[in-house]
């Protein structure tokens, strides 16, 4: 059978790096509310020159140079973003024309913080259907650009980012001991819309509109959610929690990553987490802290690795894959 192999991978930041310090004139907040909160110490914000194309465009050039290739080879540009350039054309066309890439096709994907997990899971059936070789999955986003930036309880947990893999189509045996993608599971239930969502639209207000979300009310669906669409991905590769070698979660909240964890009983030690250096980059977090693990050289060819993530809909999911 086949499979989606990942064979490379990449990432690209916003140079201006803002530290919870830098709000404490902005609003009432605190470095120590932040991060005995969330967990998260800095975060990167866009400048007027860096976009959701542009990051995008660079996580894509470095996914590409990771795995030897070069954007001829790729066949299929699928951009997980909420923040895109322009209301259309997708920002994957951007970045396709970006990428001085006239064949094949792109689009984009809009699951919120769900929409790297959707994206991988989407590319990997376009690979086993036939239609594309190789595949450059990215997740970019400016959220910068959504916020309230007065309001306290938002403006303080995202951040702005990019990261991007390439999957290539691999003959494999239909076997857990295969690379590439093994299972994956995917939700949605529009009846949480008001608890997380940017309050414009081209249909509605005609504007662009910004974040608003009941923290609290997120946090007391997310781990439930996480851990159920877990258990589903799981039961469909017929592995157990033990048998991960890498948990790759969703960035929003350290005390929601450690929560689900400790709910599934995965290992602290076996847990990436970023959120300290990024904050919530939304459809970036996933790609961006496997850019980091991989980096540092945690991740390795042939690990066992779940990735997963909970948004704005509500969405939810998670995908297993060999590296
Ligand atoms: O990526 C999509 C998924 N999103 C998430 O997963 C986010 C999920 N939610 C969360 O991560 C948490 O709910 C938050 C970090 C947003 C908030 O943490 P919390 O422990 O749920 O706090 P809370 O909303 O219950 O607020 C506690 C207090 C409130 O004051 P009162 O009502 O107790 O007087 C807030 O007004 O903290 C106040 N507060 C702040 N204080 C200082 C809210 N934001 C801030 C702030 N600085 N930035």
């Amino acid at each position: 059978m086949i499979r989606s192999v990942v064979r490379g991978n990449g990432a690209a930041l916003p140079r201006r790096i803002m530290k919870n310090a830098d709000f404490e004139g902005m609003v009432e907040t605190s470095d120590e509310w932040i991060v005995q909160r969330t967990g998260i110490r800095q975060r990167h914000v866009a400048a007027d020159d860096e976009t959701t194309a542009s990051l995008g465009e660079a996580a894509a050039r470095a996914a590409l140079d990771s795995a030897g290739l070069t954007p001829a080879d790729i066949d299929l540009i699928v951009l997980a973003t909420s923040t895109p350039n322009n209301t259309f054309p997708a920002t994957a066309v951007e970045i396709q024309n970006r990428l001085g890439m006239h064949h094949g096709f792109a689009f984009d994907m809009q699951a919120v913080c769900s929409g790297f997990v959707y994206a991988v899971a989407t590319a990997d059936l376009y690979i086993r259907g036939g239609l594309a070789k190789r595949v450059l999955v990215i997740g970019s986003e400016t959220f910068s650009r959504i916020l309230d930036w007065n309001d306290r309880s938002t403006c303080v947990l995202f951040g702005d980012g990019a990261g991007a893999i390439v999957l290539e189509a691999e003959e494999g045996t239909g076997a857990i001991a295969d690379r590439g993608v093994l299972a994956a599971s995917l939700r949605s239930d529009g009846v949480h819309k008001d608890k997380l969502f940017v309050d414009g639209g081209p249909s509605t207000t005609g504007t662009v509109g910004h974040l608003r979300m009941e923290g609290r009310e997120v946090f007391k669906h997310a781990v439930g959610m996480i851990t159920d669409v877990i258990e589903a991905t799981f039961g469909q590769a017929g592995i157990t929690a033990g048998d991960l070698d890498w948990f790759v979660p969703h960035q929003a909240n350290k005390r929601i990553i450690d929560a689900s964890a400790r709910k599934l009983g995965i290992a602290e030690e076996k847990v990436v987490v970023t959120v300290d250096l990024h904050g919530n980059t939304s459809a970036a977090s996933v790609p961006l802290a496997l850019s980091v693990a991989v980096a540092d050289g945690r991740i390795k060819k042939g690990d066992l690795v779940l990735l997963e993530a909970m948004g704005g809909g509500f969405t939810w999911g998670a995908v297993l894959l060999r590296w």
